[in-house]
């Protein structure tokens, strides 16, 4: 099956505008479709590559899958599987209900709340509150810790209907969710609709620039429509009446931003904005040539690391995978890496265990099992867990065992010898 979508002119999906290419991955599976071992010749693929829009420099996917064929009752991820994420949405929700939520009877809407990582502290703290993920399995397990939850794709319609029933909101939040929606215009209509006239919209994701500065290619997959900049963030918050009044760079996820969004002039801009925008300026992140250098720096990560890989399997050494990630889809795909030279990969999710990665059909085992029979190498796919991943695991490393990392280029973890990378 093929869910690519014809390769039409390449216009700007915000703003019409010409979109140039940056780089082109070739043919992809959609990158959290574990899939059952006796379905691997039903699934789905379709054509990934990323652009650039001249106009307002949103870099932006050039095929868009239908919502339903990544978010649906099954999908995957559960926010929850990494406490320094349980921990980075504690402190935020935290915050949130001493500075924002201090009026009557505050309420809170999130964008994908997923299996609740955010809206626990809200709950905890007895706030009116509405999740909405269209994801039925992981918006359960929200429901299941007590947070109120809508199985649904948050647009115009929707927005309107909450608002209906429980009024408008203090604030509307949305982690590593917005850059998933490519029909962002229903979102900010909606977002117009249900918005307090001083209320606050805030969101994080993944930032362009470290992207591009650490060689993330890996966090270019399906569900990754937007990779947002401030210069494009505020250019899509003015194209839909708003005003980005604040912007905070993340540690998380190997590089995030946390924007603060609300109607003009309802907010004083926060005074990080002036440095963080020439920080932009001096990345270069809208120059074509230091784009086209990311686009090299990519094709030698892939050559170094199958070089490695199959200098490992050549000398018997056993390989595998840490971290069944989504952007491990995209690793593992664009650089033809299979079972041959990986044989399993290490996951706690219990959704992903017992089937095999998208396109590359790598066994998802869970990791209690990695003790029983370690390998010699273990390539790290979660490697924005590193730290946590890393301490759960001495043993590994303490018995000799090396990690392979291949962002922000290939190099091995722990040991000596033939650590240094091909
Ligand atoms: N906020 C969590 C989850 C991110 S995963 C975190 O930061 O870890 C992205 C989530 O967005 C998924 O659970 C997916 O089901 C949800 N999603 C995708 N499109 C959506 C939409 N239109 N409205 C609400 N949620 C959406
Ligand atoms: P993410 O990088 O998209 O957050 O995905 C991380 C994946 O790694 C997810 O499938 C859960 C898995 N994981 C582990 O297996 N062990 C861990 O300790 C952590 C933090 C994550
Ligand atoms: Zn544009």
């Amino acid at each position: 099956m093929t869910l690519e979508t014809p390769p039409a002119a390449r216009t700007c999906r915000l703003c019409g505008g010409s979109v140039s290419e940056i780089f082109d991955f070739g043919r992809q599976p959609v990158s959290n479709a574990f899939v059952k071992a006796e379905d691997t010749g039903r699934e789905a693929f379709h054509h990934l590559a990323v652009g650039i829009c001249s106009s307002c420099s949103m870099v932006q996917l050039s095929d868009e899958l239908p919502r339903e064929a990544m978010f649906h009752e099954d999908y995957p991820y559960r926010s929850s599987e990494s406490a320094l994420m349980r921990q980075h949405f504690e402190a935020f929700a935290g915050n949130l209900v001493r500075t924002e939520l201090t009026g009557p009877d505050p309420f809170v809407v999130e964008i994908g709340c997923n299996d609740g990582i955010m809206l626990k502290t809200v709950s905890d703290h007895g706030v009116r509150h509405l999740g909405v993920d269209p994801s039925r399995g992981a918006a359960e397990a929200a429901a299941a810790k007590g947070i109120d939850v809508r199985v649904d794709f948050f647009e115009e319609s929707v927005a309107r209907e909450i608002r209906q029933a429980h009024g408008r909101a203090d604030v509307i939040f949305s982690a590593n969710t917005f850059s998933h929606i490519s029909y962002i215009d229903s979102i900010f209509r909606g977002i117009d609709e249900l918005l307090a006239d001083d209320g606050l919209f805030v969101f994080e994701d993944r930032y362009l620039g470290d992207i591009v500065e650490k060689n993330y290619f890996d966090q270019i997959y399906d569900e990754h429509f937007y990779l947002f900049s401030l210069h494009s963030v505020r250019a899509m918050v003015e194209r839909f009446g708003f005003e980005l009044v604040d912007a905070q760079r993340l540690a998380v996820h190997g590089g995030a931003v946390r924007y603060s969004v609300a109607r003009p002039g309802a907010r004083k801009p926060g005074t990080a904005l002036p440095r963080l925008f020439a920080h932009e300026r001096d990345l270069g992140l809208n120059d074509r040539v230091k784009l086209a250098r990311f686009g090299v720096n990519i094709r030698r990560i892939r050559h170094d690391l199958v070089a490695l890989l199959t200098e490992l399997k050549g000398k018997g050494f056993r390989v595998a995978g840490y971290g069944a990630t989504s952007k491990s889809a995209t690793v593992l795909n664009y650089c033809g890496i299979g079972t041959d030279l990986v044989e399993c990969v290490y996951d706690s999710t219990p959704e992903k265990q017992g089937r095999l990665t998208p396109g590359s059909h790598l066994p998802v085992v869970a990791p209690e099992r990695f003790a029983e029979d370690y390998p010699d190498y273990v390539v790290l796919f979660a490697w924005n867990h590193a730290e946590e991943i890393l301490a759960k695991e001495q043993a590994f490393t303490a018995q000799g065992g090396r990690w392979i990392l291949y962002v922000p280029d290939v190099h091995v973890l722990g040991g000596g010898g033939l650590a240094a990378a091909a």
